[in-house]
């Protein structure tokens, strides 16, 4: 066992913790969603039935008991609706059907259904800011005169200088490159430009127009009529463009630069965003159980994503600044108190999250030492390569801190399986837009986003019958395999379900924060949270636990040390108090 960080007679007689002031209280209102833990779904990679190499719907359903058994209230499923899978779903055909790669309708109708029966809620990924250029109404406005209601529907606008060569504006997509493509005129002549926030696949469709409005109201009745627990928002903070779509000298995703503070971005955060979303919410409020909209509104700074989540608008944002946070004490306890601030400040419940299907996976990006990863990006063989034992000790810790803090959680398929990603995946199985629209410049999220393992000694690791794998898992993936790990009382697979019903029976979510002064432990953060006690190590050595009796930890060596009054390097414990 390593030395204490402290002098080596601390114990939890002498721990060096002092309660201070409650910062946050207990929340009054008591809906679901104020502490909901939502697992995030991401249908190609969860379970092939078929063995196709594609997850599909079928194998999710198949595994929902295991899913509504971790003690989570809700799935988010990731999108299966029809589309040419240019940016992996993400560029819809057609918002009220499911692409034949996943299954049919009535697949999707089993599968709300099951869920139903075990208690889960479906949140379901809607995509508005853009559609699939093969998208109906996409090809009605190619066909259509320049002005015509059919071209009013996207962002159509004619290019500059004398032939019209130049786009109409500097906006670049966020996958790299110019956010604007040239069409061609029926006569095969150079038409307008039409403007995507992503993929040239991905055209932005024109939100001032009430008609594309209608047809996103009917979208979210289809889903709800068919069930669903809620909506995703993707991309929520991007859907109104500024009137007359001026040039931007700032970071094209709005990252605040000097002189270009994120609520400048002409194509981000517009005040009219917010009527939209207020009906949305008066859709949602037509329908029993509370179905809930989720943003995924990348804005700076948190008090500004308050916006989003005031009385009447929608009911939880991600929080970035959050996933964003590196390994270290001072800035997870200031975004810990920025968010808590930033929506008690709306009587809205903070969310917590440590990965999704756009980022590194926390046990990959916590081996790297300070190194700033962004949404978007993730880790290739050309990097330097994470320590995977840190990565994972510093994943079970954070994930076990983070479901003792108050508020929601979200939780993305496999990290209960402490997976990390694939950083040596051979640039040939590439399939990421951001990759293929950069010449590989960056890496992007396919390493975040390979099949998961079910079983250690079965082809693809349990993830597809015929040993298929849309992209290949890498080497050593078996070993994280849920088979074994529901046998083994260590694994990280027991720690999530410890943790989640702890949580829920302590009531965590819906309780109060209160920080611990430590200035003598300067790499540790502890919170209270009604009786519980959370303490988090971030230095790489052990420190005196905090008085109380230990409830959970997150290491498999943690009681050895907690025998002696000590939580170890790189480690979180909840204790009562
Ligand atoms: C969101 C999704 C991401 C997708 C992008 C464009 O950020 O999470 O995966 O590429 O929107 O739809």
């Amino acid at each position: 066992m390593d030395e204490p960080a402290q002098s080596s007679t601390s114990s939890t007689n002498d721990a060096p913790y002092e309660l201070q002031p409650v910062t946050h209280i207990s929340s009054t209102g008591q809906q679901w969603w104020r502490r909901a833990v939502i697992y995030q779904i991401y249908p190609r990679s969860f379970k092939d039935s078929t063995g196709s190499g594609m997850g599909d719907l079928a194998g999710i359903t198949a595994e929902l008991p295991k899913i509504a058994a971790l003690g989570v209230d809700a799935i988010w499923l990731s999108p299966f609706f029809p589309s040419p899978q240019h940016d992996a779903g993400y560029d819809v055909s057609d918002y009220r059907g499911v692409d034949p790669l996943f299954g049919t309708m009535d697949d999707a109708k089993t599968l709300l259904s099951t869920a139903k029966s075990l208690g889960l809620r479906v949140i379901i990924d809607i995509v508005p800011n853009h559609c699939s250029s093969e998208h109906h109404l996409f090809k009605a406005a190619l066909v259509a005169a320049p002005g015509s209601p059919d071209r009013e529907m996207f962002h159509f606008a004619d290019g500059l200088g004398e032939d019209g060569n130049t786009p109409p504006n500097n906006w670049q997509s966020l996958f790299g490159s110019s956010g604007w493509t040239r069409v061609s005129n029926p006569d095969g002549a150079p038409g307008q430009y039409y403007f995507h926030l992503f993929d040239a696949t991905q055209p932005d469709f024109n939100w001032r127009n009430p008609a594309v409005q209608k047809e996103f109201e009917d979208t979210l009745r289809f889903w709800l009529d068919a069930g669903a627990g809620g909506f995703r928002i993707d991309v929520a903070h991007a859907m109104f463009k500024k009137l007359g779509l001026p040039d931007w000298g700032g970071a094209p995703d709005g990252t605040p630069r000097p002189g270009f503070p994120f609520a400048d971005a002409p194509m981000f955060g517009q005040p009219e965003l917010h009527h939209v979303f207020a009906r949305w919410r008066e859709i949602c409020d037509e329908y029993p159980d509370e179905p809930v909209l989720c943003a995924e509104a990348n804005v700076r700074p948190l008090s500004r994503l308050a916006d989003w989540v005031a009385p009447g608008q929608m009911h939880q944002s991600f929080n970035f600044d959050f996933l964003r946070t590196l390994w270290d004490r001072d800035a997870l306890a200031s975004v810990i108190s920025d968010s808590l601030a930033a929506f008690d400040s709306v009587e809205a419940p903070t969310t917590w999250v440590l990965s999704n299907h756009d980022v590194s996976r926390h046990a990959s990006r916590f081996g790297l030492d300070g190194v700033a990863l962004d949404l978007g990006d993730g880790i290739g063989p050309r990097d330097p390569q994470p320590d995977m034992g840190l990565g994972l000790a510093r994943a079970r810790a954070s994930t076990l801190f983070m479901l003792g803090l108050p508020g929601g959680a979200y939780l993305y398929q496999g990290e209960e399986l402490g997976l990390g990603d694939h950083t040596t995946l051979e640039d040939r199985y590439r399939q990421d837009p951001t990759f293929l629209r950069t010449d590989g410049a960056r890496i992007g999220r396919d390493g975040c986003r390979v099949p998961i393992p079910w079983a250690h000694d079965a082809p693809a690791a349990g993830f597809s019958p015929s040993g298929q794998s849309w992209l290949p898992q890498p080497a050593g993936w078996e070993e994280f395999s849920r088979d074994l790990q529901e046998q083994d009382p260590h694994s990280t697979l027991h720690l999530y379900h410890n943790a989640l019903r702890l949580r829920s029976e302590l009531g965590l979510g819906l309780g109060s924060l209160a920080f611990y002064a430590n200035p003598k432990l300067p790499e540790v953060l502890a919170i209270r949270n009604g009786n519980t006690i959370n303490v988090l190590n971030l230095g790489n050595s052990p420190v005196a636990l905090p008085a109380g009796e230990l409830l959970l930890f997150s290491s498999p060596t943690g009681e050895d040390y907690a025998a002696q009054g000590l939580l170890e390097a790189n480690a979180a414990a909840w204790l009562r108090a």
